[in-house]
């Protein structure tokens, strides 16, 4: 089995990458996570990966004059550790479309609504706002817009009565750490291809890969 050589690409806490790298550990698993990157020198998910013994290194956007020089940057890094795919996991830059297209169909992001419900931040709030008895995440493969581009997966939680943004944001949370390694096993085995701008998926693939998730009942 070929696995995939993969980067994380971080600003933050990092608990995606956490759960990404812990499934990524396993052997059979088609992704390696090889390496993670954060813009951000103080972002605390690198320290976090660190301790697990995978590479982890700022490049500080601060650093450059521009956006393009930053992604510069970032491209260079990644084609020299020979990188194949890059997640996206609470990274918090906007990408040009240049960087994007140079990485089209290798690259995934993790969003916390069903999109293409509520992409752009402070999501939790708005689908309160909204009223939806359903919340979720969703992963896809990057498109220069923001938060869009084919849906690899998506899981739902329910909403439930007396949620505020922390409440919902925390299950969602929760979802985001058993998809995204179910989304990378998907798309890095080709069990998941882009076709026509949408997802297919090959024959073997038992759907839905990631069910409804269970209400926490008390
Ligand atoms: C997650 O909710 C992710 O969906 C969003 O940013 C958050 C990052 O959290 N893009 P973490 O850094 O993975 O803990």
């Amino acid at each position: 089995m070929i696995r995939r050589r993969t980067a994380v690409l971080i600003s933050g806490r990092g608990s995606n990458m956490l759960s990404l790298l812990e499934a990524a550990a396993r052997d059979d698993f088609p992704a390696r996570i090889v390496a993670v990157l954060s813009n951000r020198p103080d972002a605390p998910g690198l320290a976090r990966a660190a301790t697990q013994g995978i590479p982890a290194e700022a490049i500080d956007h601060r650093g450059f004059a521009d956006r393009d020089g930053f992604e510069r940057a970032l491209d260079a890094r990644l084609r020299a550790l020979d990188i194949d795919l890059v997640c996206l996991a609470g990274f918090m830059r906007l990408l040009t479309a240049r960087f994007v297209e140079a990485w089209r169909d290798r690259m995934l992001n993790i969003h916390p609504s069903l999109l293409p419900a509520f992409p752009g931040l402070d999501t939790h709030a708005r689908a309160l706002a909204a009223g939806v008895r359903f919340a979720g995440c969703t992963v896809h493969v990057v498109r220069a817009e923001m938060d869009s581009g084919p849906i690899v997966a998506q899981a739902c939680v329910p909403v439930l009565p007396g949620d505020d943004a922390a409440a919902l944001g925390a299950r969602v949370l929760a979802a985001e750490h058993l998809l995204y390694p179910q989304a990378l096993a998907l798309f890095a085995s080709g069990a998941a291809r882009v076709t026509d701008e949408t997802i297919a998926y090959g024959a073997d693939v038992r759907f839905p890969a990631q069910p409804l998730l269970a209400p926490a009942t008390a």
